[in-house]
């Protein structure tokens, strides 16, 4: 019995596995091939100077050759572009004329990003008001059969864009998905979820484009962007009187007939299917799931030290 379990799961995990590895080899060529400088360039400029300026510091994080590339990228955005941030362009000169030479390496031009000694902005909510909306934000399943408007989809693109990053990658895009046909079918590939997931008004998927990522050492950081993405959204959608609940959904083995909806939604092969919700204004009052009290779920400095 033992067994044939070890075996199920090895033969699980080596198709995974391989298909893993496939979304990460398309998405690395086609990074590599350029496809996102187009899109972007100040944001890759400040990527590829992070990854840069890091190297410097700390070579043994990347290899000398994806420095190398990083620097060829870096060299070809200022030599083309012509509306780069002063301050940026300043920035990244500095730490490519620093890895050309192998200077030492000094912090007398900081990130343009970081700014020290500053205030800050005081918050627009006061921190009891966001634990209200932190405990009143849940899941809900029963929707109301009406579309969500165009400025309620802006409003999510961008309670989703705001959210963290790993390195401000930025790598998550929105499908709202409502054709009434093509939502069935999506619907049936939600594993835990099918019967609610086919009446919401919307199914919103959370994709990531995972090419800026190292495999395997940030396989999952793509869902955990998506992961952050996801929280936005769901705390949005409290406030705008829109239901929403999640769906456990990835490309790391949790979609049924993945390669299907793909093909139906033209999602790129070199893109991370990463999160789905179902979306739509709802009445229903869902009854408290009580949290295990917060006191319960910290420990000072080691696990287990109260
Ligand atoms: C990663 C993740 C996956 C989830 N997947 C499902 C799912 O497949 N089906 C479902 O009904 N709820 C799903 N949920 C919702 C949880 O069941 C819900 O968050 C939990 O029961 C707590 O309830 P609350 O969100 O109302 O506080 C998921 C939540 C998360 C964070």
């Amino acid at each position: 019995m033992r067994a044939l379990l070890y075996a199920s799961i090895l033969r699980k995990a080596a198709v995974q596995y391989v298909r893993e590895i496939r979304y990460f080899l398309k998405a690395k060529q086609r990074y590599v091939d350029g496809a996102g400088l187009e899109n972007n360039p100040n944001l890759i400029l400040r990527k590829k100077t992070h990854h840069l300026e890091r190297y410097l510091f700390s070579p043994a994080s990347y290899t000398p050759e994806f420095a190398e590339d990083s620097a060829d990228i870096i060299e070809k955005i200022l030599e083309n572009r012509k509306d780069i941030p002063v301050d940026q362009e300043k920035w990244a000169r500095k730490i490519l004329g620093e890895f050309k030479g192998r200077t030492e390496h000094t912090s007398s031009v900081v990130c343009p990003m970081l700014k020290n000694n500053v205030t800050p902005a005081q918050s627009p909510v006061a921190a009891e008001k966001l634990i209200e909306l932190l405990r009143q934000r849940r899941s809900r399943r029963i929707f109301i059969d009406a579309s969500l408007t165009k400025a309620e989809k802006i409003a999510i693109c961008n309670a989703a864009q705001y959210a963290p990053s790993s390195c401000n990658r930025q790598t998550i895009y929105l499908i709202f998905v409502e054709e009434p046909k093509l939502k069935e079918f999506v619907a049936s590939t939600v594993p835990g979820g099918y019967q609610f997931f086919s009446k919401a008004p919307c199914i919103l998927l959370l994709v990531s484009d995972a090419g800026d990522y190292r495999y395997p050492d940030d396989r999952v950081i793509p869902f955990m962007d998506g992961a952050a993405a996801a929280e936005n959204v769901y705390l949005l959608c409290e406030t705008m009187g829109l239901g929403c609940c999640w769906g456990s959904y990835s490309s790391f083995g949790s979609i049924i007939n993945e390669d299907k909806l793909r093909q139906k939604l033209g999602i790129p092969d070199t893109h991370l299917i990463v999160s789905c919700l179902a979306i739509g204004r709802s009445r229903q009052v869902v009854c408290d799931i009580p949290r295990e009290p917060a006191e319960n779920r910290f420990w000072n400095n080691y696990y287990g030290n109260s």
